[in-house]
């Protein structure tokens, strides 16, 4: 039976992870909450990796808000950057396969208004993704057999898991009040529903090392993807959706032409947030 070992578990992915592992019965399920685990002190990673030695470690801590990273570039690195390295450097010595959290913020300040794919060389415009990127190139170094998953903003709705805020409560809330939010058609991102997220991470124990992008690609633009959401619950955009006129051109949105070569797909963002509102 495969042992998989799980960071980040009283955040928003790691939970969805050990429920999704948990119901794969072939598994045994290691869940670290920092108690455990504090990654950014290396003699506990030796320590705690060494005599669990899992087959697989999914890392899904890690400082998330991209404003705290801003803030405070040198903390966000210790944990972002330098913990990774600590878990790289124990997984490679004790096999594990290591999987990653990235996020499609490497993406940010790039021109391109295609699709981003894995192989664009890249020069986030934010700390986060300046961290983000460094940690997988740190990963590729150290472990050749390493997945790095590029993810898009998640969601998911209330219930027995923990949420955030997020593009469907965001929407719900502003619903509830009747607020006006505006939404430029300059924004270009996938969104993608925290709970396939965590499924499709379950599948990945054998897939070749490497950078992914993993989430739902979006053939539109944010506005109209808000505007379908507002539809999708039952709303009226007109009331809801406002246009942010010449709001800054931004494209996180990707291709996941890879990740499907490696036999997994995503549903496209729109039918996905049907999906999880169905
Ligand atoms: N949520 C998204 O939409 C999104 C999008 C793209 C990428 N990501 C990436 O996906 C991963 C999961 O995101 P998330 O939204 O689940 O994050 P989250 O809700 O902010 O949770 C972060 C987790 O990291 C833990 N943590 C932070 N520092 C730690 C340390 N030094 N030692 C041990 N645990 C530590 C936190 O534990 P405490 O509770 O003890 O603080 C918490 O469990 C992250 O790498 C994030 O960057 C997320």
């Amino acid at each position: 039976m495969e042992t998989w070992m799980i960071t980040g578990t009283t955040g928003f992915l790691g939970p969805r992870v050990e429920v999704a592992l948990r119901e794969k019965e072939e598994v045994k399920v290691l869940p670290m909450t920092r108690r455990e685990l504090d990654f950014t002190d290396e003699e506990q990673v030796k320590r705690v990796l060494g005599s669990f030695r899992p087959d697989v470690l999914v890392h899904a801590a890690a400082i998330s808000d991209t404003g705290a990273c801003e803030r405070d570039p040198e903390g966000s690195w210790k944990v972002n950057v330098t913990g990774v390295e600590y878990l790289a450097k124990v997984c490679r010595e004790n096999g594990t396969k290591l999987i990653f959290a990235s996020s499609d913020q490497v993406y940010t300040g790039s021109k391109i208004r295609t699709p981003h794919k894995e192989t664009e060389i890249l020069k986030p415009a934010n700390v986060y993704g300046r961290e983000k990127l460094e940690a997988e190139k740190v990963i590729a170094a150290l472990c050749p057999d390493g997945i790095s998953l590029r993810l898009t903003w998640m969601y998911d709705l209330p219930g027995k898991l923990p949420v955030k805020p997020n593009f469907i409560t965001n929407i719900r809330n502003a619903m509830d009040k009747g607020e006006l939010l505006l939404f430029s058609e300059n924004d270009f991102r996938g969104l993608t529903d925290g709970r396939t997220v965590a499924e499709r991470i379950t599948r990945l124990g054998k897939i070749p090392g490497g950078v992914y992008n993993f989430g739902s690609p979006n053939r539109v633009d944010f506005y109209e993807t808000a505007r379908k959401t507002v539809e999708a619950l039952g709303g009226d955009p007109e009331k809801i959706v406002g246009k942010q006129e010449n709001g800054a051109f931004r494209n996180l949105a990707f291709s996941t032409e890879k990740l499907e070569a490696a036999g997994i797909s995503f549903p496209d963002t729109l039918e996905g947030i049907c999906n999880c509102l169905r």
